[in-house]
């Protein structure tokens, strides 16, 4: 993993206009951006290491988008094994799972049905390894933290949708964030409920969205945000942040 970069050096990067990136993003929006369409349209499979899912249309596609593996990547870092974990926005369940398999007694959460139902169908599936690994994930349907039940988690971890702007159909929740970003507004405000002390939050953004809106919003509800992984790929940078709450 690359070296990581100051928040200053992050929010300069994302305010310089990079002509380069612009001209690659026509060209996917051209001519990735349709392929990805017509592949997720349907039922397909995704596998990671050893653990194979099913991947519903509709659905964030773990193939198609480098936020995932990113993370997964990141973990590989991470102590799960016996922790109480809440992954924010499951989609397909491949976080949720992966971080059962390490050990970790998980609570899955996304807003969208058909998200809820995907992840189910995966923890099925999955069941045997992730009950070998001692793991478990329960799978509920919650727009951020309303259906959580009571409770400190250790980690709780998401990939979160980023883009300014309203989600008009469910498949939507995977992108955009809220015309203010009500997103992020709902997340820092109350994720001090579900988080103790020794807590964190480790969240993947791509450079593609506004950080100085997420940034203050995080000043704003005093949660500490810190750049703690960047990856750079063809079209884009991507950072993991952890989100601690001071004592
Ligand atoms: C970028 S996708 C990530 C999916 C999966 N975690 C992954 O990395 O492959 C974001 C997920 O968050 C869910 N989501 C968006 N807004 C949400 C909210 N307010 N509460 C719960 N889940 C939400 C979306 O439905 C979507 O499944």
């Amino acid at each position: 993993m690359k070296e990581v970069r100051t928040m200053e050096q992050i929010l300069k990067r994302n305010s310089v206009k990079q002509p380069f990136r612009a001209l690659e993003k026509r060209v996917r929006n051209l001519i990735y951006k349709p392929f990805v369409e017509w592949y997720t349209s349907r039922e397909s499979s995704y596998k990671y290491r050893d653990i194979h899912v099913k991947v519903k249309p509709g659905v964030f596609h773990p193939r198609f988008f480098s936020s995932t593996g990113f993370l997964l990547e990141f973990f590989e870092f991470i102590n799960f094994n016996r922790k109480k974990v809440l992954e924010i926005g499951s989609g397909s369940g491949l976080i949720s799972i992966f971080t059962a398999n390490e050990g970790a007694n998980v609570t899955a959460i996304d807003i969208c049905p058909l998200a809820v139902e995907n992840t189910n169908l995966n923890v099925v599936s999955n069941q045997d390894k992730i009950s070998l690994c001692g793991g478990n994930v329960t799978v509920l349907q919650s727009n951020l933290f309303e259906n959580v039940p009571a409770g400190i988690f250790d980690l709780l971890i998401l990939n979160p949708p980023f883009y300014q702007g309203d989600a008009k159909k469910p498949g939507d929740h995977a992108w955009y964030a809220g015309k203010d970003m009500e997103y992020f507004e709902e997340l820092f405000s109350k994720c001090r409920n579900y988080m103790g002390r020794d807590s964190e939050m480790y969240m993947v953004l791509s450079e593609d969205c506004n950080f100085s809106k997420i940034f203050e919003i995080a000043k704003k509800n005093a949660v500490l945000i810190k750049a703690v992984a960047v990856k750079q790929f063809i079209t884009e940078n991507l950072y993991i942040f952890k989100i601690t709450i001071p004592t």
